[in-house]
């Protein structure tokens, strides 16, 4: 059995800094902004969990129903020999495109939980003895190194998490992926698509107020990391759909006029009552807009598949 390979890019302190630095920038702007990344401590980890469980979010479900039925059209496509996913996470919905790719060779799962690749990359490699797994640890919104693999490459981005980037912020990422892949490499990405404002509203303020803790949380993480007195409670949810930009927002509404103090910051900042704090941006797409996406950084779409409620796609880019 060929071993599991930890590759670290990031360094051990480029999250305490970077969060440092988000925090400061969001807080100070006007409105108020914290990037999603920081959601994702164990609590939060947990309920993003929880959340893909839940009746009224149907991405999860909708982007497994689709590997579910087409990762052998997927494979066939791609022909990929090294599959590279970023944000692999737990690998768990990326068995179906392993079972699938039958030339495959290398996986190289990306992301930055450390404790994620390594238990996903082993189970692997009992699973698989003959592939080759090169887990890297790095952030794949900064410029990544890829290992040496055999090609053709096929790149997947799943669970609609292109949707948390901002445009410009999206064409800089999707050029930066363009330039690991070299003519006949694909790219598999997985979009939740515009739909009922209803249903998208629903999908993040449910019933059980599970996506409200997981909002809440990114306070509990500021607090922890760098001693702030934020109260979750002193805030309320909001999430609510720009129709105009056609992304879902998440927001946390001060409840009354406060001041929340960030020592590791040296730093007071003034919540007005009623004031907004935006947490998250969920990006919902069309086929036009992808395509044309894709097509400015040299990518054309060649397939497109959704669900059978055609609520989330996946598609299939090759690199000219
Ligand atoms: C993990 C980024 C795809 O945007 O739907 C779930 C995160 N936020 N509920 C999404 C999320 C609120 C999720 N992604």
């Amino acid at each position: 059995m060929s071993p599991l390979h930890v590759t670290r890019t990031l360094p051990e302190d480029a999250t305490g800094a970077a969060l440092r630095s988000d925090v400061l920038h969001g807080l100070t702007d006007t409105p108020k902004w914290l990037p999603p990344k920081w959601f994702y401590d164990a609590r939060g980890s947990e309920l993003f969990e929880r959340i893909t469980e839940l009746p009224e979010y149907y991405p999860t479900r909708a982007e497994r129903e689709i590997l579910a039925s087409r990762s052998g059209e997927i494979a066939a496509a791609s022909g990929a020999r090294t599959l590279v996913e970023l944000g692999s996470g737990s690998s768990e919905k990326t068995r179906h495109l392993l079972d699938a790719l039958t030339s495959l060779r290398a996986y190289v799962p990306v992301d930055v939980s450390e404790s994620a690749l390594t238990q996903a990359g082993q189970a692997i490699v009992e699973e698989r003895p003959e592939l080759a797994v090169h887990a890297l640890i790095a952030d794949f919104t900064a410029p990544l190194a890829l290992p040496r693999t055999p090609g053709p490459r096929l790149v997947a981005f799943l669970g609609g998490t292109i949707g948390n980037l901002l445009p410009a912020e999206r064409a800089k990422f999707l050029a930066s992926v363009r330039g690991l892949l070299e003519p006949g490499d694909g790219l598999l990405l997985g979009t939740d698509l515009v739909k009922d404002e209803r249903v998208l509203v629903r999908a993040y303020d449910d019933a059980a107020g599970v996506t409200a803790a997981f909002n809440k949380n990114v306070l509990a993480v500021v607090d922890r990391e760098l001693g702030a007195d934020f109260d979750p409670d002193a805030f309320d949810h909001v999430a609510l759909w720009d129709a105009e930009r056609e992304w879902i927002e998440m927001r946390l509404r001060s409840r009354t006029a406060q001041t929340v103090k960030v020592p590791a910051l040296d730093l007071a900042v003034d919540f007005a009552a009623g004031e907004e704090l935006r947490t998250e941006v969920s990006a919902k797409f069309r086929k036009e807009g992808v395509t044309a996406e894709l097509a400015a950084v040299g990518l054309e779409l060649t397939h497109w598949w959704t669900d059978a409620e055609d609520r989330f796609a996946l598609s299939l880019s090759v690199a000219g």
